[in-house]
């Protein structure tokens, strides 16, 4: 399976920086061997979907748990499938910190996703304190448990320790790779066989110079890029490095 490269510009984002979204999108890393995806601020899909032509997939970096209805400023998932894009990030830690989403508006937000016919990018990962108190995999399983949708078609797991991300830090590969395995045990045992086509991404401090280690670990299928996705040049070197 190829790798799938994504980019989670956060909020950051100006019309003049559709220009890296176009420059992706003509390079031939979007249609090689590795699948590049950008999650731009909602202000500026639209103009993504257009520049990008198909060869990046466009998401959005959240959506509301609800198809409609009185929510002030919030995004609806047939909203973003209306302006072309093809999957939605649910769960982000930045969002569970600033926001104080629970586990279960997590799940509705994917199952929001889903009926939308949205990819959903569904992230979990253990603080620092938990990791050091040993509660990774115990984090990992409740958040599975809490959050997942009612089936495993047009889902993914995004594994991002939320001390890996923005730090600079990442995990030891080996430490990866047990967190992967992990997760996937977690989703064969609620879903069955299908859990198996469950592509899982790591993230958290991915750049040029690590992607290349991180993907080559058994059950990475792919990493979510912050800070290192904002320019075509830097997410093109993380998809040349993929094996
Ligand atoms: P980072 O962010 O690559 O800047 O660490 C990753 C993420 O939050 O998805």
């Amino acid at each position: 399976m190829p790798a799938l490269i994504v980019g989670n510009w956060k909020m950051n984002g100006l019309g003049e920086d559709i220009a890296e979204v176009a420059a992706m999108a003509g390079s031939s890393a979007a249609k090689g061997r590795s699948g590049i995806w950008i999650a731009p601020p909602f202000t500026l899909i639209d103009r993504a979907v257009i520049v990008s032509a198909g060869a990046v997939k466009i998401g959005g970096q959240d959506c509301h748990g609800n198809a409609k209805g009185a929510h002030t400023g919030c995004v609806s998932a047939p909203m973003l499938a209306d302006l072309g894009a093809g999957f939605v990030i649910v769960g982000h830690s930045e969002r569970r910190r600033d926001n104080g989403e629970t586990d279960a508006d997590v799940r509705a937000k994917a199952m929001a996703g889903r009926a939308a016919e949205l990819e959903v990018i569904l992230c979990i990962g253990e603080t620092r304190g938990q990791r050091d108190s040993g509660q990774t995999e115990a984090v990992l399983s409740s958040q599975l448990a809490g959050s997942l949708p009612d089936d495993a078609e047009g889902l993914i797991i995004a594994y991002e320790p939320v001390w890996a991300i923005g730090t600079g830090l990442t995990p030891t590969l080996g430490d990866v790779e047990t967190a992967h395995a992990h997760i996937r045990s977690q989703i064969v045992a609620r879903f069955g066989p299908a859990g198996h086509g469950v592509r899982i991404l790591y993230g958290g401090s991915v750049t040029p110079a690590n992607a290349g280690d991180l993907l080559r670990v058994a059950d990475v299928g792919g990493v979510l890029v912050g800070g290192a996705s904002l320019t075509a040049q830097s997410l093109l070197a993380i998809a040349a490095a993929a094996p």
